[in-house]
């Protein structure tokens, strides 16, 4: 694949991972791979903004190739020190290295102890400007968005904001443009994203989204370092970050559940007859068959969650366990939930479920529906009762 063009001696020279499954760990259950965006400046100075995994130093080298030779580079802006971005410059610098670096405090640090980096690394703040002939880069900090040395480079000739990982999208295509992708898989995709990454720091990204409004910056295009760049009307992702900071949620209503011998199952598929009764979307997720990423995607605008677990040694089922440990790490909060589930003797998923929720910032709206051994007729009756009123709550 080549190097694209995105603007007159602007290039994307990055990579595309078509076969990544996995990210952060086995964190985040990736289905379409995804790209490591870098973008070429050739001006009277040749800058690049950010660089890509190491495994991609090579291609990334040779689109550079198609434009300069990465030798003539000068500037190497790293906007964020994660290594699916910083690994690739230690050996851009094997080619280059005369390049100065460009980053936050944070991130020199971070090169540093990641790499041993000890070249020529030029400390950036807020406001902070570097000129390369007919352009000039300004630099945003943007700690916390997502790490704490995290930093978006900005463009005003042209109007181009490359903010790193923020309205990224982990997702590989032979398009590098928004206007040329499915937009459903897009819009899916740049959800997802946000809730995984992005979600438990969304006070942050609505002060940031605010001052960089109040800088009253043009914004053409958002060329992000994950995925297709924002070509056709960018305002909308900036929107939608807007919203998913805020909170704002659909008539939507999660039901996750696991089952020991099918009892709570029984109990989640009446739930949900009952929710849908209403109206109201419901979602029906059995764990482990369903990644947590993907749920998490759904769960970002979503009004509502019911979990449901069997109890199993006075407690909740292993997977769902693992499940609202991460989930808390999100910091859903304001979402409306209650709990569900079966048990033989005894009990306990279902309190200890509720205490999770509540501890992660979740609204339980209503007391816990639990059944002995397996539902009868009336006791599935119950249930559709339970997911119609947790319906008209939401
Ligand atoms: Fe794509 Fe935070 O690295």
């Amino acid at each position: 694949m080549a190097k694209v063009e995105l603007m007159k001696d602007i290039y994307w020279v990055g990579a595309v991972d078509w076969n990544l499954r996995h990210f952060h760990g086995f964190s985040y259950s990736i289905h379409r791979g995804t790209t490591y965006n870098s973008y070429l400046i050739v001006d009277d100075k040749v800058a690049i903004v950010d660089c890509v995994y190491q495994p991609f130093a090579k291609e990334m080298l040779e689109r550079i190739g198609e434009v300069v030779e990465p030798s003539r580079i000068d500037y190497i802006i790293a906007n964020h020190l994660e290594p699916d971005h910083s690994s690739g410059i230690m050996e851009l610098l094997k080619i280059a290295p005369k390049a100065k670096v460009f980053g936050t405090a944070r991130c020199k640090q971070g090169l540093e102890k990641y790499y041993g980096f000890t070249g020529d690394f030029n400390v950036v703040k807020t406001g902070d400007t570097l000129s390369l002939g007919r352009r000039t880069l300004t630099f945003i900090e943007a700690p916390m968005i997502h790490w704490p040395d995290s930093m978006f480079t900005y463009i005003a000739e042209d109007g181009l904001l490359m903010p790193n990982d923020a309205f990224g999208q982990h997702l590989a295509t032979s398009f590098r443009f928004n206007d040329q992708v499915d937009r459903c898989a897009l819009m899916d995709e740049a959800k997802k994203y946000y809730a995984n990454i992005i979600w438990p720091l969304s006070p942050l990204v609505l002060r940031k989204l605010e001052e960089v409004q109040r800088m009253g910056i043009r914004i053409s295009m958002i060329a992000p370092s994950h995925g297709v760049i924002w070509r056709e009307n960018p305002g909308q992702i900036v929107d939608l970050y807007a919203r998913w900071a805020k909170g704002e949620s659909a008539k939507k209503v999660l039901i996750v559940y696991d089952t020991m011998w099918g009892s709570t199952e029984k109990m989640a598929k009446a739930i949900l007859e009952g929710v849908r009764s209403e109206g109201v979307e419901a979602m029906l997720f059995r764990l482990p068959d369903s990644y947590e990423s993907d749920i998490f995607g759904e769960l970002l605008d979503a009004r509502g969650i019911l979990l449901g677990s069997s109890t199993m040694n006075n407690s909740m089922l292993p997977t769902l366990g693992k499940f609202v440990v991460d989930a808390r790490g999100l910091k859903p909060k304001g979402k409306l939930a209650a709990v569900f589930g079966s048990y033989g003797w005894g009990g306990g998923a279902a309190k200890d479920l509720e205490a999770v929720l509540k501890d992660a910032g979740c609204e339980v709206v209503m007391p816990s529906l639990t059944v002995n051994w397996a539902p009868s007729a009336e006791e599935l009756k119950r249930c559709s009762d339970f997911g119609r009123e947790f319906a008209k709550k939401v």
